[in-house]
């Protein structure tokens, strides 16, 4: 299973399991032939095992599909657009910066796969939206779209908006990709979005929750992704400087299918003021 949504009764292998898969030598076969499977300490946090590599390995194999990026669960994407949507809404409802009735001026789809969130629904309410998928041929899928932008192919964890003079986005989206960033990655990913935040704008942080029984995250080989709790994530936004404004658990989520969470955030410190 892989960072989108996925079964919550199917977790990844067991850290024990990890721990046979070390490096294997065969002993009556040449060693530069052997096959190589990383060492997973069972002891290191579930998101050291993070391999970036692997991880873009997975999804450049994967169909540049809906079912291909939502894991075999295609299904899912209306409901879960027509969550977003109804939360977006909710969260205008209350804004002086962004009343309903007109549209964002600039939005931005991080981990964006093939656009199934620009084209369902960002696009719909934003006259641009910016792109950031490191996948190449994902974003093909997308470029030629209604109110699509600016296309960068990079990982969030290399992506610094502000350097490459971009915005204000009015919504950064982030979707069923964070799971990707280590917690470092992620927090130092979160206080890079401030300057090119605009007033009044919304980080949107939509995620599956892990339900470990002993309440923490876990790896996940497939992808090289780690499903967080919603205490861990919690504490990472707050690590970030980041207030949170508005929460809601996605649903109508088939039954055996993690939790999926949407979180708004905004920073605590308002640009230009102390
Ligand atoms: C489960 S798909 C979700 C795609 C899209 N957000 C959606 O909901 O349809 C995960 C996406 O994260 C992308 N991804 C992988 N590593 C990433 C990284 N380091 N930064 C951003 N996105 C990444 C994958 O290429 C893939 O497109």
């Amino acid at each position: 299973m892989s960072t989108s949504p996925k079964r919550k009764n199917e977790e990844p292998a067991s850290l024990a399991d990890d721990v046979s898969k070390r490096a294997r030598i065969d002993d009556n076969s040449d060693n530069d032939k052997a096959e190589e499977i990383p060492f997973l300490n069972p002891n290191a946090a579930p998101d050291s095992h993070i391999d970036h590599k692997a991880a873009i390995k997975y999804w450049s194999s994967t169909e540049a599909t809906v079912s291909g990026v939502l894991g075999g669960y295609p299904q899912v994407s209306r409901i879960d657009l027509q969550g977003s949507s109804n939360f977006l809404a909710k969260l205008r409802r209350q804004s002086k910066h962004f009343p309903q009735g007109k549209k964002l001026q600039k939005a931005v789809d991080c981990g964006a796969g093939i656009g199934r969130i620009t084209t369902g629904f960002l696009s719909k309410v934003a006259k641009q939206v910016d792109i950031v998928e490191p996948v190449k041929s994902f974003t093909d899928q997308v470029k030629d779209g209604e109110n699509v932008g600016e296309i960068y192919n990079v990982g969030l964890e290399a992506w610094n908006p502000h350097n490459d003079g971009l915005g204000p986005y009015d919504l950064i989206w982030n979707q069923w990709c964070l799971s990707q960033l280590t917690d470092i990655q992620l927090v130092e990913y979160l206080q890079r979005l401030p300057p090119v935040l605009s007033e009044g704008g919304w980080i949107v942080v939509k995620e599956n929750l892990s339900n470990h029984h002993l309440n923490v995250d876990v790896f996940d080989e497939t992808d090289s992704s780690v499903t967080r709790t919603d205490k861990k994530f919690r504490q990472l936004f707050e690590d970030a400087g980041m207030r949170l404004v508005a929460m809601e658990v996605q649903r109508g989520m088939p039954q055996g299918l993690y939790a999926v969470r949407a979180y708004a955030l905004q920073p605590k410190q308002v640009k230009g003021k102390k």
